[in-house]
């Protein structure tokens, strides 16, 4: 059966090799090298794929413009979960990205039916005071969706190039769906593409940090950007062509005379396409690109970048099964009491034996262990801590009492520090025009 991943529904995914093959995720482990200072879920394999990825490591290499961007639906309490997402876009931020979040009200308020009020309140209480504790700078933008005039104008313009025929065949609408859902997908995209608009400075990479279920949203602004473009680049035996597909045929006449003077010579132009046949070199069809990029932006085009995304994996919930923010034991909420925390932690579902003469002889199954994830997804800086709590726990010598302990009081400490620094936060909100 196919693996259907469904923003709005409830997602399982067990076997994440199977995003690569099905829908052309790529693996994080062939880029990881590239990147000098990873985060912590880059080394240890949290962060599993991503798309288009590269280039934003080239634009962290080469200090040159790319962005963060990510989004929240102002719907419940945010958990561990969405810290995750909050400290991929922060670390972003800090290897030079200019960074975009924003607050879903529009979609919260359409699909979930919340009230305006509910989701200005719930986006500053929950997830803006924790971002900007975490440490997002006010550099970036925080922004509610319906409060921002460019995303919703592009959402219109997006919305032309999308059909409804796709959006029923990836988000399964049907002629019962409202049609404000329909809009907020397209004001979604629209959040992701806008960082690319002149006003910010116009195009360049953009990575998208989100969980897998956000992939389809993904790939469908991938799509989108393509049809919103003038030109289409494509890299054949021999040439590289160049398709005004929305072009005109002046547009075509530019294109053809400002690759002749940016160098290229065999430049053989027709009524609708320009073809260049002296491309020896493999990054020509990559400089023809940003030649036409430049060339669409000038006559008012967007010129957009297809955006990039990484996708990390979910933390299992601490009774076993998924995370859910609608079952309060499953996850720990930043916002929750710090005592109440460590009691949940001190329940978990741990990869021990039934018997602790089984643990010291079979040892524990740290992999299936949800204290040993809180370890590694948030609790741990230090890898060599956390190989030597695997070894043991493998090796029997570890006992989930203890484990557990330390785990439960650390979780308890990070909430203290957090609460007291979203009580800042709060203090600075005009920093971030809220
Ligand atoms: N749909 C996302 C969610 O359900 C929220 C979101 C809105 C988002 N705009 C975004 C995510 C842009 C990534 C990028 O949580
Ligand atoms: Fe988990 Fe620690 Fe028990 Fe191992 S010893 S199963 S890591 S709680």
């Amino acid at each position: 059966m196919a693996t259907k991943l469904d923003p709005w529904g409830a997602v399982s995914i067990d076997d994440y090799s199977k995003l690569f093959e099905e829908f052309g995720i790529s693996s994080f482990d062939d880029i990881l090298p590239q990147i000098d200072d990873p985060h912590p879920y880059m080394k240890r394999h949290i962060i599993f794929g991503h798309r288009d990825y590269q280039k934003v490591v080239e634009a962290m290499k080469e200090k040159s413009p790319f962005a963060v961007m990510s989004g929240f639906m102002p719907s419940g309490r945010v958990h561990l979960g969405g810290k995750m997402v909050m400290e991929e876009i922060i670390w972003h931020q800090k290897h030079g990205g200019d960074a975009f979040v924003a607050i879903a009200d529009m979609e919260a308020h359409s699909v979930r039916g919340i009230s305006w009020e509910r989701c200005r309140e719930m986006g500053i209480e929950e997830y803006i005071l924790s971002l900007i504790a975490l440490g997002f700078e006010p550099s970036g933008t925080i922004y509610f969706q319906s409060k921002r005039q460019a995303v919703r104008d592009l959402a219109f313009e997006l919305a032309s190039a999308a059909r409804f025929s796709e959006l029923a065949a990836i988000y399964g609408f049907s002629g019962e769906t409202n049609v404000a859902h329909m809009v907020s997908v397209m004001i979604q995209s629209a959040d992701i593409l806008h960082p690319q608009l002149s006003e910010n400075g116009g195009p360049k990479p953009v990575v998208i940090p989100v969980g897998s279920d956000q992939d389809a949203h993904i790939r469908l602004t991938r799509d989108l950007a393509g049809r919103m473009r003038k030109f289409l680049v494509e890299e054949r035996v021999g040439h590289v062509s160049l398709r005004g597909k929305a072009a005109g045929t002046d547009l075509i006449e530019a294109a053809a005379a400002r690759l002749k003077e940016t160098g290229y010579r065999k430049v053989k132009r027709y009524e609708e396409h320009v073809d260049v046949f002296d491309v020896s070199d493999p990054g020509d069809a990559e400089r023809i690109e940003e030649i036409v990029r430049g060339l669409e932006v000038e006559a008012g085009g967007y010129g957009f970048v297809p955006p990039a995304s990484l996708y990390h994996r979910f933390m299992t919930g601490l009774t076993g099964g998924k995370m859910s923010s609608s079952r309060p034991e499953s996850h720990i909420a930043l916002t929750e009491d710090p005592e109440e925390a460590r009691e949940k932690v001190m329940k978990a579902v741990t990869g021990g034996r039934q018997s602790l003469a089984e643990q010291k002889t079979l040892g524990g199954e740290p992999d299936k262990c949800t204290v040993y994830e809180l370890l590694i997804f948030h609790l741990s800086e230090d890898d060599g801590e956390l190989a030597e709590v695997y070894d043991e726990c493998k090796s029997g010598a570890r006992t989930c009492g203890t484990c557990k302990k330390e785990a439960a009081e650390r979780i308890r400490d990070f909430l203290v520090d957090h609460q007291r620094k979203r009580e800042i936060a709060r203090e600075r909100l005009s920093e971030y025009g809220l």
